[in-house]
């Protein structure tokens, strides 16, 4: 008889927070910014706006804090994002990090 014995390593949960990020970049950015933050043109084009690609300088150079003001209250054509927890705003500002070019 042979006895198999699985050990399952438990994973730590990652505390900083790109990877939990991504997710909600994919549900709550990408519709409008692309999955890589590159903006759908579709999206520009109904806004009639430029939207800069995430990756870039332009936005890269932000601090946090200004990041963090932009998904609150919106930007220009862009209206606050509702229904995102603290962390899940530093998560999503962590993964954005990610994509710098
Ligand atoms: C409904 C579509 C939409 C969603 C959803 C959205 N954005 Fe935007 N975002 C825009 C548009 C359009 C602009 C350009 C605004 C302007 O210049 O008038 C913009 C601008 C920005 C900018 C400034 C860069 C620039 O081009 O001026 C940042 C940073 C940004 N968005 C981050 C995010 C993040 C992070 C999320 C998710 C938490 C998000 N956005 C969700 C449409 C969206």
């Amino acid at each position: 008889m042979k006895t198999l014995v699985l050990v399952f390593a438990a994973c730590g949960l990652a505390s900083a927070g790109a990877p939990e990020g991504k997710a909600t970049f994919a549900a709550k950015c990408a519709p409008c910014h692309g999955p890589n933050g590159e903006g759908r043109p579709a999206i520009a084009k109904m806004f009639g706006v430029e939207m800069h690609p995430l990756s870039s300088q332009y936005v890269q150079s932000k601090p946090d804090a200004e990041i963090k003001q932009i998904i609150a209250n919106g930007k220009g054509k862009m209206k606050p994002v509702a229904g995102l927890a603290e962390k899940q705003v530093e998560d999503v500002i962590a993964y954005v990090r990610t994509l710098k070019e």
